[in-house]
């Protein structure tokens, strides 16, 4: 009869699910996370959208705490530290105004590691014991599960696989300021930087037919479906960094299998031909034709909600 309130946040929009033990959700909603400038607006804002769906499956009495997965999350201190993505700057004690607010314990990780741990106990990795988890949204986020269980390091941040260098010296991150990273490149946010630099030198690119704020990855989806080659290369440049960096994690942690998994993603087999093509390439041979790529088996949204709900009940 207990449930588990599952948040997840991204850069640009909030999920949020009341799960059961059975990894059933049994209401959603979502909100922006964008629109708010201070955590604690944010927080009294999910506080009013959550409460008419809580109020319908438990009382007080049957709500066990809240599960979070954020963006530059610490799973050990339950903060959010200096997110490149969101506007809440600073080191933010994120748990415990939850906590002050619902009144219930709240636990936080990672959102691509709350991802990799919902996949693990509902999704496409479930009786796997090593494997990677990336998401490609706003950000790249990664989650990387060994013998069984979510890497968290000594300061409880390991596994920011986004934010290694794929080209190093390369483009400059817009947060961060590093040069090269993954996310610069195979984010979304990434992704169009590369379709206005790539449209620029093509003037022929049907890219080029659309104003510069409407340059996402859909539109260069879209033109690349109508036979654009310019389009086309966007995506396969794209697949190379990843499928490079790709390479690196595998001789990393020697996983069984990859889940791909967030809006970049819906460019199919554009992307992810040459991802895996770039990746066998750089594999050292003992590890070639090994490691399979998976799309993500739970809606987007919801390998995230599980994986945090599920963090209220872990031993
Ligand atoms: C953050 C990660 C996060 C990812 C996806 C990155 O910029 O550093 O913590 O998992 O974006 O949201
Ligand atoms: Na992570």
């Amino acid at each position: 009869k207990q449930v588990a309130l599952g948040v997840d946040i991204g850069g640009t929009n909030t999920k949020f699910g009341i799960v059961n033990h059975r990894g059933e959700i049994l209401e959603k909603g979502r909100m922006r996370t964008d629109s708010f400038e201070h955590p604690e607006d944010f927080i009294e804002a999910l506080y009013e959208a959550v409460s008419p769906h809580l109020a319908k499956h438990s009382s007080q009495k049957q709500f066990d705490g809240i599960g979070v997965g954020a963006p530059n999350a610490n799973y050990y201190r339950g903060t959010i530290e200096q997110a490149p993505n969101l506007r809440w700057k600073g080191v933010i004690p994120f748990a415990e105004l939850i906590t002050k607010k619902f009144g219930v314990p709240c636990k936080m990780t990672n959102d691509a590691n709350a991802a990799a741990y919902g996949e693990m106990m509902f999704g496409a990795a479930r009786g796997m014991k090593d494997f990677i988890m990336m998401t490609l949204g706003t950000g790249v986020g990664s989650g990387i599960i060994s013998g069984g269980k979510l890497i968290y390091g000594h300061d409880g941040f390991a596994g920011e696989l986004g934010h290694t260098i794929v080209k190093p010296g390369g483009r400059k991150h817009w947060s961060t300021g590093s040069e090269g990273s993954l996310e610069a490149y195979a984010s979304a946010t990434g992704i169009a930087i590369t379709a206005k630099k790539m449209r620029a030198e093509f003037p022929d690119s049907m890219l080029n037919d659309y104003p510069e704020e409407a340059i996402n990855s859909k539109v260069v989806h879209e033109c690349a479906k109508k036979g654009d080659p310019t389009a086309i290369e966007v995506f396969r440049y794209t697949g190379q960094k990843l499928g490079e960096a790709l390479a690196n994690f595998v001789m990393f942690s020697s996983p069984e299998a990859i889940l791909l998994f967030g809006g970049v993603i819906k460019a199919g087999d554009f992307i992810l031909k040459p991802t895996k093509l770039h990746m066998e390439r750089n594999l050292l041979p003992i590890f070639r034709n090994k490691v399979r790529l998976v799309f993500s088996e739970l809606d987007e949204a919801d390998a995230a909600i599980l994986g945090a709900s599920a963090l209220v009940w872990e031993k």
